[in-house]
């Protein structure tokens, strides 16, 4: 074998036992996130018990806890515990699975099944959805100003309101997803499509990765930038990965409908330049990512485990 070929070899060998090592790893933070997000979420039995109730059905047993991996994954770069960013990445889940309910709802995307199970308005009706979707929302900054275990400076707490908040809003996810609701049945540019997605969530998938930095009492300028770096790509692959899945998924694996957005006649990547050409770009942006991480050496090896693992996922 000749050198290129061996290292070639060897190359996807490491990639191979970073994904498989990495599994375990992300079981163990998504029983993590199981049991913070039920500790911090109303009990069913406290009124009004049909809405708390919803609340739990929404949040708790299912989804990949991505987002928290992300954040979990970028604390341990900067040399900071699980324990120390559980509110943040609880907060961040809870924007997520607001956004998720909302998303669902007959009024967007109107679908029935999600992380396979009916949707909140299926399994409840519609008012519940929205209502789950406000009262997760601000649940979500009450983690943030109230968790004991997060840094305890107001500034700290004061910066990760605005980041999240920043990321949610019509800036970030709302805007995007405001974006990606004119844009059914029209034909975007490239720029335009990466800017939708960008928004919609790349924003969440940013800010999770950049609100484990700012629980960091002072950061090296070099090493926020790394992570920036990082960030940005992963969180615009993630949503390619998601039209990809949406076109060659299955829906026992993936807990959600397949086929949905070209029946909605959504731009997405496979729709503009082709399913070969979307999953290229994916691993190019992957790539991107991991070179970003150089600067962190080794203390970045789980957030490289991670963008290897949502790089190859089929849910
Ligand atoms: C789905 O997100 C919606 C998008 C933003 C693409 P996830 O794929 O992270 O969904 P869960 O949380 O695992 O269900
Ligand atoms: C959802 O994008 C983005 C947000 C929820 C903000 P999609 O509409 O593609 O997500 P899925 O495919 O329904 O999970
Ligand atoms: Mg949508
Ligand atoms: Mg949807
Ligand atoms: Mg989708």
């Amino acid at each position: 074998m000749n050198a290129a070929a061996d290292g070639t070899r060897q190359a996807t060998q490491e990639t191979s036992d970073r994904r498989e090592g990495f599994r375990a790893q992300l079981e163990s933070w998504q029983a993590r996130m199981e049991s913070a997000l039920a500790a911090r979420l109303p009990g069913p039995e406290v009124v009004p018990s049909r809405l708390h109730e919803a609340m739990r059905y929404s949040v708790l047993g299912g989804g990949k806890r991505i987002r928290p991996a992300l954040l979990f994954a970028a604390a341990r770069a900067i040399g900071k515990s699980e324990e120390e960013v559980e509110g943040a990445a609880c907060a961040i889940e809870l924007i997520h699975v607001y956004s998720l309910v909302h998303d669902d709802l007959p009024a967007m995307d109107d679908d029935d099944l999600r992380r396979g199970r009916p949707t909140v308005h299926k399994a409840y009706d519609e008012a519940t959805g929205v209502l789950v979707g406000d009262a997760l929302q601000t649940l979500a900054f009450q983690v943030l100003t109230r968790d004991p275990a997060l840094p305890a400076s107001p500034a700290t707490r004061l910066r990760l309101v605005e980041l999240l908040a920043e990321a949610s809003g019509s800036f970030g996810m709302a805007g995007g997803q405001a974006i990606d609701l004119a844009a059914q049945g029209q034909r975007l540019n490239l720029a335009q499509l990466e800017e939708m997605h960008s928004r919609k969530t790349g924003a969440l998938i940013r800010v999770s990765v950049m609100m484990a930095a700012a629980c960091a009492s002072s950061l090296d300028s070099r090493v926020q930038d790394a992570l920036a770096g990082f960030a940005a790509p992963i969180g615009l692959a993630f949503q390619i990965q998601d039209d990809l899945l949406d076109v060659l998924g299955d829906v026992t694996t993936l807990g959600k409908a397949t086929g949905a957005d070209s029946e909605r006649a959504k731009p997405t990547y496979p729709a503009i330049i082709g399913i070969e050409a979307s999953q290229e770009w994916a691993r190019r942006l992957h790539a991107q990512a991991l070179d970003s991480l150089a600067p962190l050496g080794s203390r970045a090896d789980l957030l490289r485990a991670l963008a290897d693992w949502l790089l190859a996922r089929h849910y």
